[in-house]
């Protein structure tokens, strides 16, 4: 039997890890291109996640002569593709740096293929449900669904957060337009394309898996600019008050990595065709203030309050369908926000504990 091999790009970050140890079981060889960006990995140290049967190759994916040096040592049969900017707000004043990892990155992967002639059985990208910014709204008279687009300047500034008469509508990759807010944003939706054109033309399965809020045990502590659920833990941890954003209203669907590392390794083993893209969350919203408010309360800290802050490109809402997700795999989320929050508690007490002890 010739040797399945799977790279993972990213696969020393948080979603990497979570599924390492299911690809080690899957596969005869897995390789993690990382180049271990410093704003995620605080030390240099391989992750303790990470499986231990994963070879770790710490190259960058925008340069080509890493690429060579890759395939020079494996040809995969299925890749894996995480390794991004994933900052929000930090891709509005850092564009070019966004653009090039997430945009040329996939290009300079694929060009890589091509050389080589290497053609993945499969490819998976992990999206965002940044593709649908502001997503859909729906009109309180007459009830037709409209795209507001973007809130302008004007508008935040004037505290109008939601839309004049209009409720906002889960997002669903099934029916809902793709109209990114943030730099991020419109850098997942090219690479969505970018992954779509070349499979079509080289006959390879693309698999783009739009992911909501993603949480829990492994996600970097330290990381300023990505992670709101361990950032809010982390306050409450040391008995702050959590600072809520606009007026603590804005909605997520808070989904805990267990059931994410799932969802990626349930559409790898699929074998019937999957929809084009597929939405990844719990199916169930969340405001930011209850979530910030469930926090406080697992670490008897005191209440979160309204600060008033806004950031550019943050969108009002953020929720998805999940009844397509489900009817395409063979996977249900497990976790509530509650019991998510749990598990992540523990995790975050032992590691602060850790690092207090060194
Ligand atoms: N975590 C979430 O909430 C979430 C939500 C939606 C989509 N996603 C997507 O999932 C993927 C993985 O996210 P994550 O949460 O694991 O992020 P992460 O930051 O923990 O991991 C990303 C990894 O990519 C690596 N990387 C960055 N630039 C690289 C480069 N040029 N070359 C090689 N490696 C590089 C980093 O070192 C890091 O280990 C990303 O594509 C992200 O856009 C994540």
């Amino acid at each position: 039997m010739p040797e399945r091999s799977c790279i993972v790009t990213g696969g020393a970050g948080f979603i990497g890890c979570s599924i390492s140890a299911d690809l080690v079981r899957r596969f005869d060889r897995v390789v993690a291109v990382d180049m271990m960006h410093p704003q995620v990995h605080k030390t240099q140290n391989r992750p303790d996640a990470l499986a231990e049967g994963v070879e770790l190759m710490r190259l960058d994916i925008t340069d080509p002569a890493s690429w060579e040096r890759v395939l020079a040592a494996v040809q995969p049969t299925v890749v894996v593709h995480l390794a991004a900017e994933t900052g929000t707000g930090q891709s509005l004043t850092e564009a070019t740096r966004h653009t090039h990892t997430n945009v040329t990155g996939t290009a300079v992967m694929l060009d890589a293929f091509a050389r080589h002639g290497i053609v993945p059985e499969r490819i998976l990208l992990c999206s965002s449900r940044a593709v649908y910014g502001e997503g859909a709204w729906r009109r309180r008279d007459g009830g037709e669904v409209c795209y507001p687009g973007y809130r302008t300047r004007d508008q935040l500034a004037k505290g109008a957060w939601d839309f004049e008469g209009m409720d906002a509508t889960p997002s669903s990759a099934v029916q809902t337009r793709t109209v990114p807010t943030s730099v991020y944003g419109a850098t997942k939706l090219t690479q969505e394309h970018v992954l779509y054109s070349w499979a079509a033309a080289y006959g390879t399965t693309p698999i783009v898996l739009r992911l909501q809020n993603v949480y829990g045990p492994g996600q970097s502590l330290s990381n300023p600019y990505t992670g709101i659920v361990s950032l809010f833990c982390r306050l409450a941890r040391a008995g702050k008050s959590i600072p809520l954003y606009e007026d603590g209203q804005m909605l997520r669907d808070f989904v805990l990595i267990d059931d994410v590392a799932a969802a990626i390794v349930a559409a790898l083993d699929a074998s019937a065709e999957l929809p084009r893209s597929l939405d990844i969350g719990t199916g169930a919203a969340s405001s930011i203030g209850d979530a910030g408010t469930l926090i406080a309360k697992l670490y008897d800290a005191p209440a979160p309050h309204v600060c008033g802050l806004y950031r550019y490109g943050d969108v009002r809402h953020a929720a998805c369908l999940i009844e397509p997700t489900l009817s395409a795999l063979d996977w249900r989320p497990r976790y509530t926000l509650e019991s998510g929050l749990v598990r992540l508690k523990s995790w975050i007490d032992r590691q602060l504990a850790l690092e207090e002890e060194a």
